[in-house]
Formats: structure tokens, C-alpha cells, sequence
């Protein structure tokens, strides 16, 4: 059994990362604007065991500083400006804390898919340790989806709660041959494939092994309008408003609209 987790249409992918800068208090607040209540968020460890919500290995893409994560201690960060680089009107974002995150979406009433984001250099087990216990404390398992590129950590997510109460996705580019086994060593309750990857047959068979599909990072709704009928539960997407706007109403939406959206990936 798994816990009873309505699947949203729309995830947004590290908040609402087309309108405001990923993975930051204010994304998940854009998010919550425009009615999307899943947000897909990174968490890592810095250097001091803090629990940040932060995408990449370093700082350097998304903020003023420059260096590695896991050299930074919490205080560092919090000189950081990790807002004014996607646009001004975001200067003085700060880098959020896991708990500051939680804080925020259960204020907010919100849901998350949490990625377990194991960059070169960082140690999964170390991640589990710190995270699991929090979010488990935080959030009751019907708003929670835990995700992670990294089987080890998912494997040592796995001793922290039984199926019933954690909800575990194994998240992946291609679809390996062995997912059957590594879904099932996790007791997953759902697979995250890279949609442009994905063939048909695949969907099919995540589904009948018992698996939702979710599927990141779609940005253009008409590409991706077939998926939905391989039966894709979620699409982990920047950009919530363009699939809200031709899923209301597919034939109205502007083609102009649809092309300007290229960054599928990042
Ligand atoms: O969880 C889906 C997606 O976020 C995985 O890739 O690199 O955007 O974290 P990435
Ligand atoms: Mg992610």
C-alpha cells in the first residue's frame, strides 16, 4: 500500500521557475499565484550539514558568489543574493533552508516532490540522514513525493518509513534495464522519466508494473499532449501557466505562444 496521494495535472519544477528564481521561498509562492499546489524542489547539504533547497553542485549559476555547495557554511549563504541574477525585481532573495521551505508550503497548504539531489562530490547517505527525519516530521505522506536520481539514497530512504507512509519516485534520463528491480528493491510508489526519452512501450510498462508517471521537464504542452494519453499522472514543468492556459483550452491557444517556449531542459 502507499499513501493516498491525489497526483497533480501539473507539478511546478523547482517552484514556479519560469516566473521567479528556481528553488527559492518566492517560486513556490509564484507557484501558488497562478493555483499550482505540487512544487518539484532540490535539497542538498552545504558544508556545515545545513539542509538548503539548491539545484547545482555550486553557487555560481544562481546567485553573486561563487564556489561549491558543500564549502559554504549556512551563515555564508545568507550573504548570498541568489534572487537579482533572473531578474531585479527578486534582488535580495536568500538561499531558503529546508525548514524555512517546509514552513512555507505547509503555511501555504502546498504539496512537494522532493528531489534527494546527490551532486559529484556529496555523500547520499548523509543527505537521508538529515533530510528525512524533517520532512518526515513536517509533512503527512498524502502531500509528499520523495524522488532521487541516486538509488542509494533511495534505498536509505527506504529504512526510514515503509511504503505505506513515504512515498518513494525513482527518477530517471533513459529508462535502464534493470528499473523493474530497482523500483521494486524500493517498494517505489511511482517512476519520473525524461519525457523527450520516453518511448510508449516504456509508459506502458511502468504502468502495468503499478507505477504513476510522473515526467519532467515538458515546457510545450502541444509536444507533450500525447503523453497524456500513454498515461502520464504529472507534468513536472516551468511552466504551469502555458499548460493551464492550452489544457483549458487547447485549440484557442496562441501558436506564437507555444514556439516561444524552447528551454526544455537545463
Ligand atoms: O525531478 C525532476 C527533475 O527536477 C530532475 O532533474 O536536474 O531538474 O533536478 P533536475
Ligand atoms: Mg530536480
Amino acid at each position: 500500500m502507499h499513501p493516498e496521494i491525489s497526483l497533480p495535472t501539473l507539478i511546478a519544477h523547482r517552484g514556479y521557475s519560469a516566473a521567479a528564481p528556481e528553488n527559492t521561498l518566492s517560486a513556490v509562492r509564484a507557484a501558488h499565484h497562478v493555483g499550482v499546489s505540487w512544487v518539484e524542489l532540490d535539497v542538498q547539504l552545504l558544508g556545515d550539514g545545513t539542509p538548503v533547497i539548491w539545484h547545482d553542485v555550486d553557487i555560481n549559476r544562481c546567485s553573486d558568489g561563487r564556489g561549491k555547495l558543500r564549502h559554504l557554511s549556512w551563515k555564508q549563504t545568507q550573504d548570498l543574493d541568489v534572487g537579482r541574477w533572473f531578474s531585479a525585481a527578486f534582488a535580495g532573495e536568500k538561499m531558503a533552508s529546508l525548514e524555512a521551505m517546509l514552513a512555507l508550503v505547509n503555511e501555504l497548504d502546498m504539496s512537494i516532490n522532493l528531489e534527494l539531489k546527490v551532486n559529484r562530490g556529496h555523500d547520499p547517505i548523509a543527505l537521508v540522514e538529515r533530510v528525512l527525519p524533517v520532512v518526515l516530521e513536517a509533512l503527512p505522506a498524502e502531500r509528499f513525493v520523495l524522488s532521487s536520481f541516486d538509488q542509494t539514497a533511495l534505498r536509505h530512504s527506504r529504512t526510514f518509513a515503509t511504503a505505506d507512509n513515504l512515498a518513494l519516485g525513482m527518477l530517471v534520463n533513459r529508462l535502464p534495464k534493470g528499473w523493474q528491480t530497482q523500483c521494486g528493491e524500493i517498494d517505489a510508489f511511482s517512476l519520473h522519466a525524461n519525457w523527450s526519452r520516453l518511448k510508449r512501450a516504456q509508459a506502458d510498462a511502468i504502468q502495468q508494473a503499478g507505477y504513476s508517471l510522473l515526467c519532467y521537464t515538458p515546457n510545450n504542452p502541444v509536444a507533450f499532449q500525447p503523453l497524456w494519453a500513454w498515461g502520464a499522472a504529472s507534468a513536472i514543468t516551468d511552466e504551469p501557466e502555458i499548460f493551464q492556459r492550452y489544457l483549458s483550452a487547447p485549440t484557442a491557444t496562441p501558436p506564437a505562444l507555444i514556439n516561444e517556449v524552447t528551454k526544455e531542459q537545463r
